[in-house]
């Protein structure tokens, strides 16, 4: 029997309900596969030659298909439900398909889009958007934004009302990939905890699953839950607003952002109007 190591969460770094969910466990295959570069993130660790500046590239990058989103499952290939698709194109159907065996009607996966991790989450939005609120029932949430002080910055539809293409489009969201605690990249299910469960509470707080789960220091997000929310880039200091979806809990100080996408048919892309919003790493 594999080993484990226990995760332990720096207890005033929780938020509400988390108490009795203080800790998870990985075993050693997946300590060494995904808790070994907390500085960088094992995916950054693993692109290779894809690094941070390909978000640089102009939109488009200069072909066509740059801007599809690929599954990134490398070494997760028989745990993950899209590891036989790794590096494939991801597309809609793939989603659906899979949120169809959750009891929340969620699925998500990670990815690389551009040169840069992400995780791309499916809701069942319009199924559910328009039944009473409760737990399991998963859908959308747009909400006001809070700056790390507090303050608040706006609400998610202050932005979605300029550039529509910022709401969630065909129950999808993409989500950058990078934690904006130190910058280790967030993953959908890498282990199995009270916050990564096939649950759902709303609200936008700590309580129920389906979050994205930073294992360097167990800071989570809540897909479904987006608001504005403020950053800094990491070179100029420069302070910006963005879209994206709540911090629930752990020290990330402020939520993840999103990447605005759009469908190809099928085929989702990401839309590379907001590559400032992804600054605040190297
Ligand atoms: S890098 Fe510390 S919680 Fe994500």
């Amino acid at each position: 029997m594999s080993r484990e190591y226990e995760l332990k969460v720096d207890p005033s770094t929780l938020g509400s309900g988390a108490s009795g969910s203080s800790r998870s466990t990985i075993n050693r295959r997946q300590f060494l596969k995904y808790g070994f570069n907390t500085a960088t993130g094992v995916l950054a660790a693993s692109l290779g030659v894809l690094g941070f500046s390909a978000i640089l590239l102009p939109p488009g990058g200069g072909t066509s298909g740059d801007l599809g989103v690929v599954f990134w499952a490398k070494g997760r290939e028989d745990e993950a439900w899209y590891g036989a698709k790794h590096e494939q194109m991801m597309t809609r159907t793939d989603f659906v398909n899979e949120a169809a065996k959750s009891s929340t009607g969620t699925a998500g996966a990670a990815g690389i889009w551009n040169g840069v991790p992400v995780v791309v989450t499916y809701v069942d939005h319009v199924k559910n958007k328009d039944t009473p609120v409760f737990n399991g029932k998963a859908r959308f949430q747009f909400m006001e934004g809070y700056d790390e002080t507090g303050k608040r910055i706006g609400h998610f539809e202050d932005l979605s009302d300029a550039d529509p293409r910022i709401f969630p489009s065909d129950n999808l969201v993409m989500i950058f990939g990078r934690c904006t605690h130190l910058c280790c990249i967030p993953g959908w299910q890498l282990v199995s905890n009270s916050y990564t469960d096939d649950s759902w509470t709303p609200g936008g707080g700590d309580e129920g699953g389906t979050k994205l789960f930073c294992i360097c220091h167990s800071s989570r997000f809540d897909p479904t839950a987006l608001e504005m929310n403020s950053n800094r880039n990491r070179s100029s200091g420069a302070t910006f607003s963005y879209a994206g979806i709540r911090r629930a809990g752990g020290p990330a100080p402020v939520g993840l952002p999103l990447i605005p996408i759009q469908l190809n048919g099928d085929v989702i892309e990401g839309i590379t109007d907001y590559i400032d919003w992804y600054t605040y790493c190297d």
